[in-house]
């Protein structure tokens, strides 16, 4: 069986967040499992391009509209990820230093895939599955099934995994002529609401459809930002796979991005190191139960109810806690994020940006993690707290409802609250701070979510699984 990823992240060539984490384990853990799993991307102008080496494998041109691109497919040499990573470089359109957010990144992801699709067309040794992550390669299942240049193609299984139904990168009918020649009568498949919607095609053309949690996937056919009906019609290829983690990345026994390592019989002495190390850093008091939040400041994320838990939980508690915030987004939150240290004073920091070592630093010498999600289709912050004996704080929803199981519940472990509300937040983190209080049961829980098994290979074969059944 061989499949073939195709993502706008993988780590750690490129990653804004999850996906970039998933593209980067999970084919290492179908690899494990028997498959043969390679990822193609895109070649973003990144570190990782300079400090790799590449083997040309395939070169061709191909039209983006009006546009004639030539392009390249780079193969890394040295397999520094465990599988065949292949990356798309289309000068002048894909070598931006970022991956999302530019004026014309409809054009930047269909050039993309027509790349990818090209060469497979001519790829000698075709995989058995495109497996295809979020809207950017939404556009494959429709034209392996319809493109008229790629008929060679229609064999082959798509799989279309959603990791955000909120992104769905619609564009306009006016850009129709974007698209590479299909058979015109299923343009009716490219439409969702009037508009040209990749995800919805997606939905409709690949063999499968998978979120990456099964509890998402149930909220999607409820509310699936505008897609529930069409979700909903197309239910019988529908299925919720719960995200795992890659523990070699995720190891607070072996990570060098930390201050001391540690495992389960460690732990105490372990925690205590890197959490003086992390205050030391942020000049917050050690003794102190630390709450933290890592994420992109978004809205879905609830970043933006921060600023006010953060002041109502040290009026609740003076001088009680401390919180410590790592993430970039929106400008407003990130502002006011700056301001709540003239209020929250010694007993809050922020670092506003992106910095994987940083993250590292923060699991593994946090007290709690806080996610207050609007929308979480599965959430990797909790699992990786989880490694590092960080107890997770999350709003019952989407894969953190399958993750964490509160602890006043039998066999829970984490805190959950119903409400994106400062006030339910609030009362969560007291919670947390009567648990903190009791010593012999906050260190059991401790050791108890370091030894929960999140690991890819369960979901490494459920994958593997659905492959089989659409042969
Ligand atoms: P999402 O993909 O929706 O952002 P996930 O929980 O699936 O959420 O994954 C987020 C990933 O991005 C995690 O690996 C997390 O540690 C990382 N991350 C998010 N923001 C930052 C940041 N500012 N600095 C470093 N890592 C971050
Ligand atoms: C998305 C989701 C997140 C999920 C990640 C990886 O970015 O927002 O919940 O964990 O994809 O699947």
């Amino acid at each position: 069986m061989e499949i073939l990823h195709v993502s706008a992240e993988c780590y750690p060539a490129a990653k804004v967040g999850g996906l970039g984490d998933v593209a980067g384990a999970l084919p290492k853990y179908q690899r494990e499992a028997g498959a043969i799993a390679k990822v193609v991307m895109p070649a973003y102008s990144t570190p990782f391009r300079e400090k790799h080496t590449f083997d040309l494998v395939h070169q061709g041109g191909l039209w983006v509209g009006h546009e004639w691109y030539h392009f390249n497919i780079w193969k890394e040499s040295t397999n520094a990820l465990g599988f065949d990573l292949y990356q798309v470089d289309i000068p002048g359109l894909l070598d931006t230093k970022g991956v999302y957010g530019y004026p014309n990144d409809t054009e930047r992801f269909l050039g993309f895939q027509i790349a990818v699709l090209d060469w497979l067309n001519e790829w000698q040794h075709q995989p058995d599955v495109i497996h295809c992550h979020d809207h950017h390669t939404g556009m494959i299942p429709f034209l392996v099934k319809y493109g008229y240049k790629y008929a060679r193609l229609q064999h082959i299984a798509t799989v279309l995994t959603i990791h955000n139904a909120q992104y769905q990168g619609q564009f306009g009918w006016d850009k129709l002529y974007l698209i590479p020649s299909f058979d015109l009568w299923k343009s009716g498949i490219l439409d969702w609401n009037g508009a040209i919607n990749p995800l919805a095609a997606a939905i409709k053309s690949a063999w499968r459809v998978n979120t990456v949690s099964p509890s998402y996937m149930e909220e999607l056919f409820g509310n699936a930002n505008g897609l529930e009906a069409l979700l909903n019609m197309e239910r019988h290829k529908a299925t919720g796979i719960l995200n795992g983690i890659d523990d070699e990345v995720w190891n607070p026994a072996a990570d060098e991005m930390i201050e001391a390592r540690f495992a389960v019989k460690d732990v105490t002495k372990g925690k205590k190191a890197n959490k003086l190390r992390l205050c030391e850093t942020f000049s917050l008091n050690p003794d102190l139960p630390l709450f933290v939040f890592i994420g992109r400041l978004v809205g879905d994320k609830g970043a933006d109810l921060l600023p006010e838990v953060i002041g109502r939980s040290l009026a609740e508690h003076p001088g009680g806690l401390n919180f410590l915030v790592l993430g970039s987004g929106d400008a407003h939150t990130e502002w006011m994020l700056q301001q709540a240290k003239q209020y929250a004073g010694a007993n809050f920091n922020v670092f506003i940006g992106y910095n994987e070592t940083l993250s590292h630093q923060l699991y593994a010498g946090a007290d709690f993690l806080l996610m207050p999600s609007r929308v979480e289709p599965c959430g990797l912050n909790q699992m990786y707290a989880m490694r590092y004996g960080t107890i997770p704080v999350v709003r019952t929803t989407g894969g953190l409802i399958d993750t964490v199981r509160d602890f006043g519940d039998e066999g829970g472990f984490g805190i959950r609250f119903f409400h994106a509300t400062a006030g339910d937040i609030v009362h969560a983190i007291g919670r947390g701070l009567e648990l903190y209080g009791n010593k012999t049961k906050f260190s059991k829980i401790r050791k108890t979510v370091m030894q929960l098994d999140h690991s890819w290979n369960k979901a490494a074969r459920e994958y593997l699984n659905m492959y089989t059944s659409l042969k």
